[in-house]
């Protein structure tokens, strides 16, 4: 039995959990900060890195009393190097490598978007690689062929906004409260699809994304005519969001015939929106979407990851440093 502790602290999630054999999770927990910056619309990341502090120890200390498992039993510490926000990042690595020092165990950088397509382990436990992976994120959209565990194709990704962020950006101009994806979806329940925003679908074979077309017409939109009532507000929620998600399902159509791909994951933050899982059900494809609770950060994917480091013979030197725009292909 392999026990690996992750720690994750890229954004306003501080998370940590214990996870067996890269596949069940002992315990998962997870403090939002979403409470302290919806006052401000946004993340600031200097508040994040000092509330991260504040209760990192706390909450790494809860995973491991709900685990049950004791420090010393433990393969290894797996933290998530990058990418994401700078500060927040520091305080995760340096507790993770105080951690790992301490107890004399291997210290294990994580790439985030690894963990969130190792979020389907935790689910599915028939799931292994090869598969065709779709990150919709606050910061990527982005298809991978995951050729085996922690070997990574990048296929497409986001050109300006990604798919998250622009939920959030129209959230805010509909002024709607951070974090905006799960609020304009609840929003465009009551609405109506009336609007033909455009979608940009790029070269004929690409699998790039680019939403900030479609979130400049709502914007100029809103200015010509500004949303008064929750009717139009509304309206506009609805259509932004089936717009976008003929985008993704057409690129995902477009992925599948290239790549001729059986399996297909999504993972990260809109993943958890409910209506991207109805459009998509009806591929034909076998089709893994994790459960809401490992749609957004947490810790366990992190750990998940951590422990196919490990099975590949890798670890990090006590030297890792954050970096804020790590790729998927130079991690650890
Ligand atoms: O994966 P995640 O928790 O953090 C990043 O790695 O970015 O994703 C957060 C993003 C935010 O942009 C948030 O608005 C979006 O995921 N999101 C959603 C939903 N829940 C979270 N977008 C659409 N519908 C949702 N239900
Ligand atoms: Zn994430």
């Amino acid at each position: 039995m392999s026990y690996i502790l992750g720690i994750e602290t890229s954004c306003d999630e501080t998370a940590a959990a214990v996870v067996q054999d890269g596949r069940i999770v002992l315990s998962n927990i997870v403090y939002s900060q979403i409470p302290i910056h919806r006052q401000f619309g946004g993340v600031v990341p200097e508040v994040a890195s000092r509330k991260h502090v504040e209760v990192i120890r706390r909450v790494v200390e809860t995973a491991l009393a709900e685990s049950e498992i004791q420090a010393h039993e433990l393969a290894g510490i797996a933290v998530t190097q990058g990418p994401g926000l700078v500060g927040p990042l520091l305080v995760g690595l340096s507790f993770a490598k105080a951690y790992s020092y301490g107890l004399g165990l291997p210290l294990l950088g994580v790439h985030h978007l690894d963990g969130h397509i190792c979020a389907n382990y935790l689910a599915f436990p028939d799931l292994e690689p090869p598969f065709l992976a779709l990150i919709v994120s606050g910061g990527h959209s982005h298809f991978y062929h995951v050729k085996d565990y922690g070997e990574y194709q990048l296929l497409g990704g986001t050109r300006d906004d990604a798919l998250g962020e622009a939920f959030d950006k129209v959230a805010r101009m509909l002024d709607l409260p951070y974090p905006g994806g799960p609020e304009v979806e609840k929003l465009a329940l009551s609405g109506q699809d009336v609007y033909a925003f455009p979608m940009a679908m790029l070269e004929e074979d690409s699998l790039d994304f680019s939403f900030s077309g479609m979130k400049s017409a709502i914007r100029n939109h809103l200015h010509k005519h500004p949303a008064t009532d929750l009717k139009d507000r509304a309206d506009i929620a609805h259509s932004f969001q089936e717009r976008a998600f003929d985008v993704v399902e057409q690129k995902i159509k477009r992925a599948i015939k290239q790549t001729g791909a059986n399996t297909l994951v999504i993972a990260g933050g809109v993943a958890a929106n409910q209506r991207l899982r109805d459009r998509l059900n009806h591929l034909p494809v076998d089709l893994r979407f994790p459960p809401l609770k490992y749609c957004t950060d947490n810790a366990a994917m992190i750990a998940s990851s951590g422990y196919y480091m490990i099975q590949n013979g890798k670890h990090s030197p006590l030297t890792l440093n954050a970096k804020p725009n790590l790729s998927l292909h130079s991690c650890g």
